[in-house]
């Protein structure tokens, strides 16, 4: 038990960078049911789609499980979250439901209702074997204490909170935190490994379509932290496109909006209030980011729709380079 209090520890929670390896088995597999119906309480929760589900009985046990926990009305990491937890739900595929679930427990189960965290699911695209819960405040709190995620029902940080991710393998008791905004590739094959499934998690095609891997601190942090909303030059996905938004926009409303998207906001900035009215599903997430990162993320969008631009141009000729506009 101490250990999960541990594992909760504000330093370890805010090292996202690091934390996915930090794989720690609570206990070897001897003692299976130490982590299992005796340790977990079995509280009553709702889901988004409005069914009672005990905690232990009906979503625990015998399964292979991920949880996190989230609120909808959250400025801070939690969209990011949900939205980079959405991509591994894809890369789960069929997986999803039969041998993974998803749960996404709501740290302010008064506000977060049902028809709340169903809409809030909506938006991210959230498909079977993923529920969002509510449920007593009391209970809520007596779990994630339990799931070593207590740290984040303390109302006061709660935008501060950690956004860490237990994977939890109940028939065989073994217990792992992650960080939940880590790069969802690294993620899926992370699950794969401790759940000890043979088949690889991403199917062919993706590991074929995949990048590859650019160490570079821009496209890193971008894939990080911005890729699961953002395209640069690809089409919208949660957010805009960002291809030529360095061209659209003054990079000095670029840099205060990347660091502080939600004051921005509520000062009633005109371009801050156009978007929010046009994307209104999901808010642009305070990410915290420094101005170093700030200044880098700006460049590596100015190349990156550069080099975008480029490629459109090279497809609209056939492949072939645009011809040069004729010379009068
Ligand atoms: C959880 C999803 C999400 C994440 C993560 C996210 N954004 Fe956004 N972003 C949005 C949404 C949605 C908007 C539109 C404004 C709104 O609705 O709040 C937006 C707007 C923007 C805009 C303004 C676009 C324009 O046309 O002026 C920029 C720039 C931007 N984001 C950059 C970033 C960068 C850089 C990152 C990573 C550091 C990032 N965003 C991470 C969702 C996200």
């Amino acid at each position: 038990m101490n250990a999960l209090k541990f594992f909760a520890s504000a330093a370890i929670a805010k090292a996202w960078l690091l934390a996915l390896l930090m794989v720690v088995p609570l206990h070897d597999a001897a003692a299976a049911n130490k982590w299992g119906a005796d340790y977990f309480p079995d509280i009553l929760l709702t889901t988004h789609e409005g069914q009672k589900v005990r905690f232990y009985e009906d979503l625990v046990k015998g399964k292979s499980v991920a949880i996190n926990v989230i609120y909808t009305s959250c400025k801070d990491e939690c969209p990011l979250e949900t939205a980079r937890m959405a991509e591994v739900q894809r890369l789960m595929g069929d997986r999803m439901g039969k041998d993974i679930f998803f749960y996404s427990i709501s740290i302010d189960p008064e506000k977060d209702t049902p028809t709340i965290l169903k809409a809030y699911a909506a938006n991210f695209g959230v498909g079977p074997g993923w529920l969002f819960l509510t449920g007593k405040k009391e209970d809520i709190k007596l779990l994630t204490r339990k799931l070593g995620l207590s740290r984040l029902n303390d109302a006061a940080s709660k935008d501060g909170h950690a956004t860490s991710l237990m994977l939890g393998n109940d028939p065989n008791g073994q217990w792992m935190r992650n960080s939940a905004v880590d790069n969802p590739r690294f993620l899926a094959t992370t699950m794969a490994n401790f759940f000890g499934w043979k088949e690889p998690v991403l199917p062919t095609a993706s590991y074929a379509q995949a990048r590859s891997l650019d160490t570079s601190r821009a496209q890193f942090t971008f894939e990080s932290r911005c890729a699961s909303c953002h395209t640069i030059g690809g089409g919208d996905r949660i957010g805009p496109d960002l291809g030529q938004v360095t061209t659209r926009r003054n990079p000095v409303w670029i840099a205060r909006y990347l660091k502080e998207p939600d004051k921005v906001l509520a000062e009633g900035d005109p371009i801050a209030m156009l978007l929010f009215n046009y994307y209104p599903k999901v808010r642009m997430p305070n990410l915290r980011l420094g101005d170093e990162d700030v200044a880098v993320l700006i460049s590596y969008l100015a190349m990156q729709s550069a080099a975008a631009e480029k490629a459109k141009r090279t497809v609209a000729a056939g492949g072939e380079r645009l011809p040069e506009p004729a010379k009068r």
